[in-house]
C-alpha cells in the first residue's frame, strides 16, 4: 500500500516504518496519523510481518510533535475530539499491537513523537537524539497519552519536572532513566533494531504476543494483570509453538518456531 507520508520496507519479516514528512520534521498531522493506524491495521493481518521497528526520515528528527498548525485555532470541543480520536486510531494501537513494536528515536522526539515512542513495546536512540513533552509551553498539556505513559516509564516526580519544564532529555539521561533501552550512533540505529528483531525470532512470536498482552495488562485499571497472565499462559499449551519448544527443549536441538 502507498501512503503520503509514510515510507515502509520488509526486511525479514521487521517491517521498517518510517514517518516522512521531512519540511515538518515529520510532525503528526491528521494524515499521517491516519495513515500510521491503517498501516498498522494492515500489519496486524499480515503474516508476512512479525514486528515493526518506526524511525523517522530526517536525520534531526524522529517526530517533532502533532502539527501545531492543524490545531492552533481548535476550541475546546475540537481538542478533546483530537486527543480522543489519535489515542484511539492510532497511539492504543501501537501499544496493544499483538506484533512487537520497536521505536528507533533517530532525534526530535517531542510532544506527540515521544508519545508515539513511548506507545511502542520499548524504545532505542541515536545519541543526537532528544525527547521531551514541551505543551505545556504551548498552553497545553499532552494528549496522546504523554501523561500517562511517561509517568510510567520513568517514575511520576520526573515525568512531573519533564512536563512542567518542557525540559528535554538527550539520549543517555533517557538512557539513565530507563525511557530508552540503547543508545548507539546513528548509522548503527537500523541495524541495532534489526539485531533485537532477530533475537526475537529465535523465540516463539504466539508467546511473544501473549507475553504483550500480560505485560500491557499491568497498566489498565479494567483487569487484574495475574488474571491475564493466567489465561494467557493457559492458552500457550494449546499452541503447536509450545509443543515445539519444549519438544525441542526434550530433544536437545533448537527450536524451530
Ligand atoms: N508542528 C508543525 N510544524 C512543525 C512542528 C510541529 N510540531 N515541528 C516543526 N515544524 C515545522 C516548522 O514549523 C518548520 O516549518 P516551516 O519551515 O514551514 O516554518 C519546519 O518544521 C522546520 O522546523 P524548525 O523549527 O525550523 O526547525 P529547528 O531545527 O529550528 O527546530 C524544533 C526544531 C524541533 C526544536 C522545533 O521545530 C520545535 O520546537 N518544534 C515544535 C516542538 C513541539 O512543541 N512539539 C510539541 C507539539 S504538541
Amino acid at each position: 500500500m502507498e501512503y503520503n507520508n509514510l515510507l515502509s520496507k520488509n526486511e525479514a519479516g521487521l517491517l521498517i516504518v518510517t514517518i516522512n514528512r521531512p519540511e515538518k520534521l515529520n510532525a503528526l498531522n491528521k494524515e499521517t496519523i491516519a495513515e500510521l493506524s491503517e498501516l498498522l491495521t494492515e500489519a496486524e493481518k499480515n503474516n508476512d510481518v512479525k514486528a515493526l521497528l518506526l524511525t523517522g526520515s530526517v536525520e534531526k528528527a524522529f517526530v517533532a510533535g502533532a502539527d501545531i498548525k492543524e490545531f492552533s485555532n481548535f476550541n475546546i470541543e475540537q481538542g478533546q475530539q483530537l486527543a480522543s480520536l489519535g489515542q484511539k486510531s492510532l497511539f492504543d494501537k501501537v501499544e496493544n499491537l499483538s506484533k512487537p513494536v520497536i521505536a528507533a528515536v533517530n532525534g526530535f522526539a517531542l510532544g506527540g513523537g515521544l508519545e508515539l515512542a513511548m506507545a511502542a513495546h520499548f524504545r532505542i536512540a541515536s545519541k543526537n537524539a532528544k525527547m521531551g513533552l514541551p505543551e505545556c509551553s504551548l498552553g497545553l498539556i499532552p494528549g496522546y497519552g504523554g501523561t500517562q505513559r511517561l509517568s510510567k516509564l520513568i517514575g511520576k516526580g520526573k515525568a512531573m519536572e519533564m512536563i512542567m519544564t518542557s525540559q528535554m532529555l538527550d539520549a543517555e539521561s533517557a538512557l539513565k532513566l530507563g525511557l530508552v533501552n540503547y543508545v548507539v550512533e546513528q548509522g548503527e540505529l537500523i541495524d541495532l533494531g534489526k539485531d533485537l528483531y532477530a533475537k526475537m525470532r529465535k523465540n516463539s512470536m504466539q508467546a511473544i504476543s501473549a507475553a504483550i498482552k500480560a505485560i500491557n495488562a499491568s497498566d489498565r485499571n479494567d483487569v487484574n494483570g495475574y488474571d491475564i497472565e493466567i489465561e494467557e499462559f493457559g492458552k500457550c499449551f494449546g499452541t503447536d509453538d509450545f509443543k515445539e519448544g519444549t519438544t525441542a527443549f526434550l530433544e536437545k536441538r533448537k527450536a524451530n518456531f
